[in-house]
């Protein structure tokens, strides 16, 4: 109850490090959405962030951790949000930032943000992962360059505060379900339950649920497999590019995550996904992109074959909006009618007799 603000730097006794400067553009403090159909359901809208995904959690603590430390250039691979995420922080804090995006693979809102926010943007014909290692590579042979991919472990300290605020919101709830691509998140939001379990300020930690796309579903598919570890994929695929990732660097951690909170992962097909994103958009008002939509795909798969109870309270992380994947929301079948002006009155007339 010390506790005063709103948003991630609420939480600042919590968040390690020494920070002599805080970057921030009040990232945080996101809707925990009851669903209008389920009464034990809550969609935790990271959208609504600044840059409009969870991304900005983490960012502000790597770009203040940057700043602290007089980095001057960071860098980071990215499917898209971490990219947007990055570029807008690094612009706030005056620093030099680059980004690696898969060439022709991040959905067109991101792009789109990346150039608004002026950072340079580094190509590489081929996918995230090929982005990934380049960084990490960069990073050891460059010591002058901040990375802000997630094995830097600021980012999952901002992250972690998602916990924060459901605990606050709600209590703990029985299930999370994440969207797994890089496998940070995951572990970051585990790693935020677990803390206040371990400071006394609740007593268990929920089930940790991690779901992949079924094209790009290592972890996922490793664990159903009994595997302790994830068989990679080399050509990844899916329509939820935010997680068209084939060899997660942060694997270790999020399997201790689902493990030791008795949780597990599953994995959806696109049809799942897009459909999902579209029951969230017209059962619940929620635009959330395709890799969010993901988690809900889960749920409703994991309601399906009994793994989830309705009755136990689940909290789904929505970890972008809808407006970063444009292409993937025009899929949707919409009711669009050419009309002569004159005579709108009749559609309307006719549809309500
Ligand atoms: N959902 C969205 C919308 C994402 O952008 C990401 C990751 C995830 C889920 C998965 O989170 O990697 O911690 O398991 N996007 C990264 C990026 C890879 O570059 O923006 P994770």
């Amino acid at each position: 109850n010390k506790l005063k603000g709103k948003g991630v730097w609420r939480y600042k006794e919590l968040i390690a490090g020494e920070y002599k400067e805080i970057v921030s553009l009040n990232e945080g403090n996101t809707p925990l959405i009851k669903s209008s159909s389920s009464p034990n359901l809550y969609f935790k809208f990271e959208g609504a962030n600044p840059t409009g995904s969870f991304k900005d959690r983490g960012m502000t603590v790597a770009i203040s951790s940057a700043k602290s430390l007089n980095y001057k250039v960071v860098v980071a691979a990215s499917t898209g949000n971490t990219a947007a995420s990055a570029a807008a922080y690094a612009s706030r804090a005056g620093l030099k930032s680059y980004i690696v995006l898969p060439k022709g693979k991040v959905a067109l809102g991101k792009l789109a943000q990346s150039i608004l926010y002026g950072t340079t943007i580094l190509e590489v014909d081929g996918s995230f992962d090929i982005a990934m290692n380049s960084v990490m590579r960069l990073y050891k042979e460059l010591k002058i360059v901040y990375p802000l991919n997630s094995f830097n472990p600021w980012r999952l300290e901002g992250q972690k505060t998602i916990a924060f605020e459901i605990v606050e919101d709600i209590g703990v709830p029985d299930n999370v379900i994440v969207p797994v691509g890089n496998a940070g998140n995951i572990y970051a939001i585990w790693k935020g339950f677990t803390e206040l379990m371990n400071i006394g300020i609740i007593d268990k930690v929920p089930r940790m649920i991690g779901v992949q796309a079924e094209g790009a579903a290592p972890i996922a598919k490793a664990l159903e497999k009994g595997l302790d570890k994830p068989e990679f994929v080399d050509s990844p695929e899916t329509i939820a590019s935010a997680i068209r990732i084939g060899k997660p660097v942060n694997w270790k951690k999020a399997i201790k995550a689902i493990k030791s909170s008795n949780g597990f992962a599953t994995y959806v097909s696109d049809s799942e996904i897009l459909e999902a994103q579209k029951e969230l958009a017209r059962k619940e008002g929620i635009g959330a992109e395709p890799a969010s939509a993901a988690s809900y795909a889960g749920y409703l798969k994991l309601v399906n074959n009994g793994k989830i109870d309705k009755n136990e309270r689940t909290v789904l992380i929505l970890t972008g909006h809808a407006l970063k994947d444009p292409d993937a929301m025009v899929k949707a079948e919409a009711r669009r009618i050419l009309i002569n002006p004159e005579h709108i009155n009749e559609i309307i007339l006719s549809d309500l007799r």
